[in-house]
C-alpha cells in the first residue's frame, strides 16, 4: 500500500456549490457517498433536478446488466456531451439503432484484430520516447499532454489507417478548448438549460473550436471517399456497414458522428489512464521498479509484441489500480423509462441515475484503505475475493465500452515501453488539483522529471535496490 495526500486531492463537501460544479464536480459527493449504497443529490433546490446516485455493485449490476433495457442513457449525460457533431453516434443511439451500429464496428474490436495492432501501439510509444530523448534534460515534462499525443497517434492509425495524415496538434488544441467548457456545460445542464444554446464563459470559443473539429472530421471523410480501394480500418467498417434488417447504410451525419466519436473516446480516456499510471508510479518508485523488472523478464530488450503483451501481468495491475483511483470516466449514467425500484430504492421516471465510479472505487465497505495505491489489489486472488462489479472503469452490460480490449492492450504496451526507457520522478512541492472535464483530468497537466535509461544505465537501474517507500 502506498499512501499520499494527493491521492484524494480535495475534501468532499456536505453542501452543493456552484463553484465546485464548474471546477471539480467530484467535490459535490459528500463523505456518505463513500460509505452508503444509494443517495439522492439534491443540487441547488429548487433550481436543479435531483440525481440518484448508486455506489453499490449489486445495484449497478441490476441497472446496467440485468435490467439494461429499462434504462437508456440519461438526459444529463446526453445534454452535457452531445453536440451537433456527435449526437448521431453509437454512444447516444438507443434500441435497434444502437444495436446495428454497435454490430457494424464490432469486428474491429475482436481480440485477434487488437493483437495485430500491438506493433502499432509499440511504435507510437517509441516515437514518444524519441521525442522525450530530444527534450532538454531535467526539465519537467507534462506526461498527460504527451500521452494525449501518443494515444491519438494510435487511434488515428486504427481508425484511419496507416497512411492518414492530418493536423493532430491543431485537432488536439481545438479538442482541449471544446472539452474545457464541460464544467460550465455541466452547470447549465443541471439548471435544465440546453448547453449547446446557452452562453456561458468560454461559450463562443468552445463553439468555434467544435465547428473546426467538425470541419476537420468532414474533410477526413471526404478524403476517404475520394480513394478507390476499400480498407478494413474502423472508418472502412463504418463506411461499409449495412443494417441487416433494413439494408440501410450510415448517413453522412452518422458517419461524421462516429468518426469523431472514435477519434475522441478512443484516445482521451486511455491518455488519461496512462498519465495517471505514470504519475502514480513516480510516487511509488518500488512499483515502478517492479514493473521495469517485469518488462525485462518478459520482453528483454525486444519491442513489446502480441506474444509478450499479455504476459505483462503487473503492468495490467498498475493500470487497473490507476483506473480505480482515477477512473477516466468518473460516472456512468442512465435513467428509467418508467417509475421503478432498484433494490429497495425508488427511481422516478426520467430522473438521472449515476453509478458513481469515483466513489464506488473508493468505497469504504469494498476496499481496504481505499485512497492508497496498491496494484496487488488486482492480483487474481484479490480479484476473485471481490464482487465483480465493485470495479467498473469501462461500465458493464450491453453498453460496456466497446474499446475496452483495445485500451487494455494499448496501455500495457505503451506503459511497458515507457518505463523501460525512462525513470519517472515527481517534482518536489507540486500539489495536485483536479479539474475533471470529459474525463478525470488534473489541472495544469501532470509534470514529471524523466531520466533516460539506456543500455548499461538501464541495467544498472534494474540492479539498484528499489528506493524505500515513503509510507506504507
Ligand atoms: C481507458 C480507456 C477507456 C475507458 C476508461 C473507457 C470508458 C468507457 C465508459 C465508462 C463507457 C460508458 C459505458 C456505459 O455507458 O455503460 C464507454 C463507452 C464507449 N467507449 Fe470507452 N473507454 C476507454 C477507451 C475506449 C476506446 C479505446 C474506444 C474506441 C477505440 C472507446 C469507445 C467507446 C464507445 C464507442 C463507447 C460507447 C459504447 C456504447 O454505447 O455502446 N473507448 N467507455
Amino acid at each position: 500500500m502506498f499512501h499520499d495526500p494527493d491521492f484524494l486531492p480535495f475534501t468532499p463537501r456536505e453542501k452543493p456549490s456552484f463553484r465546485a460544479t464548474v471546477r471539480n464536480f467530484l467535490e459535490l459527493y459528500p463523505p456518505a457517498a463513500y460509505r452508503e449504497r444509494f443517495f439522492v443529490l439534491r443540487g441547488f433546490r429548487p433550481l436543479v433536478a435531483k440525481t440518484n446516485i448508486l455506489i453499490d455493485p449489486e445495484l449497478a449490476e441490476e441497472m446496467l446488466i440485468t435490467r439494461a433495457d429499462e434504462f437508456p442513457r440519461d438526459v444529463l449525460t446526453v445534454r452535457l456531451l452531445s453536440g451537433p457533431i456527435n449526437r448521431d453516434s453509437l454512444f447516444f443511439a438507443e434500441g435497434a439503432e444502437w444495436k446495428w451500429q454497435r454490430r457494424a464496428v464490432a469486428p474491429a474490436f475482436r481480440h485477434e484484430n487488437l493483437l495485430a495492432l500491438v506493433p502499432t501501439y509499440a511504435e507510437c510509444a517509441r516515437a514518444q520516447i524519441e521525442e522525450w530523448r530530444d527534450a532538454p534534460a531535467g526539465e519537467p515534462v507534462d506526461v498527460m499532454r504527451a500521452m494525449s499525443n501518443t494515444t491519438f497517434s494510435v487511434i488515428e492509425r486504427a481508425v484511419l489507417g496507416a497512411s492518414a495524415s492530418f493536423d493532430r496538434e491543431r485537432f488536439l488544441a481545438n479538442l482541449g478548448v471544446a472539452l474545457g467548457s464541460i464544467g460550465w456545460r455541466r452547470l447549465v445542464a443541471l439548471l435544465g438549460l440546453p448547453p449547446n444554446w446557452t452562453p456561458h464563459p468560454g461559450y463562443f470559443r468552445a463553439t468555434a473550436a467544435a465547428r473546426r473539429l467538425r470541419d476537420a472530421t468532414v474533410r477526413l471523410l471526404e478524403e476517404r471517399r475520394a480513394e478507390s480501394s476499400e480498407r478494413r480500418d474502423i472508418l472502412g467498417l463504418l463506411l461499409s456497414a449495412k443494417d441487416p434488417e433494413s439494408g440501410r447504410v450510415m448517413t453522412d451525419s452518422e458517419l461524421v458522428a462516429n468518426l469523431y466519436g472514435f477519434l475522441v473516446a478512443g484516445h482521451e480516456t486511455s491518455a488519461v489512464a496512462l498519465g495517471w499510471s505514470l504519475w502514480l508510479l513516480a510516487k511509488d518508485q518500488a512499483s515502478q521498479q517492479r514493473l521495469r523488472d517485469e518488462v525485462a523478464r518478459v520482453a528483454g530488450e525486444e519491442k513489446i509484441g502480441p506474444e509478450t503483451v499479455e504476459r505483462l501481468v503487473f503492468a495490467k495491475q498498475v493500470l487497473q489500480e490507476a483506473m480505480r483511483l482515477f477512473p477516466p470516466a468518473a460516472a456512468v449514467g442512465r435513467q428509467p423509462r418508467e417509475d421503478t425500484m432498484i433494490g429497495p430504492y425508488k427511481l422516478p421516471k426520467n430522473e438521472p441515475v449515476f453509478v458513481l465510479l469515483w466513489c464506488l472505487h473508493r468505497h469504504e465497505g469494498l476496499w481496504d484503505e481505499p485512497h492508497a495505491f496498491d496494484p496487488d489489489r488486482f492480483s487474481p486472488e484479490q480479484v476473485k475475493a471481490r464482487h465483480r462489479y465493485a470495479y467498473l472503469p469501462f461500465g458493464a452490460g450491453p453498453r460496456i465500452c466497446i474499446g475496452m480490449g483495445f485500451a487494455l492492450l494499448e496501455m500495457a504496451t505503451i506503459l511497458a515501453e515507457l518505463v523501460r526507457a525512462f525513470r519517472f520522478d515527481t517534482i518536489p512541492g507540486h500539489r495536485l488539483e483536479l479539474a475533471p472535464s470529459f474525463t478525470t483530468r488534473p489541472k495544469g497537466g501532470l509534470p514529471l522529471i524523466l531520466t533516460p535509461l539506456t543500455g548499461a544505465r538501464a541495467k544498472a537501474a534494474r540492479a539498484e535496490p528499489a528506493p524505500a517507500r515513503s509510507a506504507a
